[in-house]
């Protein structure tokens, strides 16, 4: 691991982090050689999708239930996100704003549907058209672009691992959650400074 990284395991628990070396040290060299963001992002997507088909993430997960950061980069402010979803788990359809996010699967399967959105039918209502709806297994990926709407959910019986690339950790990423529906979309509320309302759709 690079001098100042930040690993952030169980306690202090190194399990997991041969996996996760590589993996940081694959994503800070691919965002320190640059390019635009298909470029980053399918770079970043290979480089996961090769760790994806190691074993040594797998300790990282062990007795997880719940998700959690495993590494954030002091110098470039990506992350390294490990989302554990038990059966049945569904996330809210979402964008990340202006940001990217290379998601990847581990162990399990995961259904992956993402969204393009095209013009707004009206003020706070967007039009999405599907673009992917698959399910996931270990050392497939998902690049979701800036702007673009997405969900994860488990249809299985066993829990699902996931790995996530952000460019910067969520808390930190202007986004917006959306009725599938209808189209309506709302800031989320997570992305809100503390006392700021959201504003109606
Ligand atoms: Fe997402």
């Amino acid at each position: 691991m690079r001098p100042g990284s930040t690993p952030l395991g169980v306690d202090g628990d190194t399990a997991g982090a041969e996996g996760l070396n590589r993996l940081t040290d694959a994503v800070a060299a691919i965002l320190d050689t640059g390019g635009d963001v298909d470029v980053v992002t399918a770079r970043i997507a290979a480089a996961m999708a090769d760790e994806l088909q190691r074993p040594d993430l797998l300790p990282l997960f062990t007795g997880r239930r719940k998700s959690f950061a495993a590494y954030v980069d002091p110098l470039r402010h990506f992350i390294v996100h490990c989302s554990v979803h038990g059966p049945g788990h569904l996330t809210e359809a979402h964008d990340h704003g202006e940001a990217w996010a290379v998601y990847g699967v581990l162990r399990g399967s995961s259904r992956y549907r993402r969204f393009r959105r095209s013009d707004d039918v009206a003020p706070g209502t967007a039009t999405l058209v599907c673009e992917r709806d698959d399910e996931l297994v270990p050392g497939q990926t998902d690049v979701v672009a800036p702007g673009y709407v997405h969900l994860i959910g488990n249809e299985t019986d066993e829990p699902a691992w996931n790995v996530v690339v952000r460019p910067r950790p969520i808390e930190e990423v202007w986004r917006r959650r959306y009725d599938l529906d209808s189209g309506a979309y709302v800031i989320h509320p997570g992305s809100l400074p503390d006392g700021v309302e959201a504003p109606s759709a």
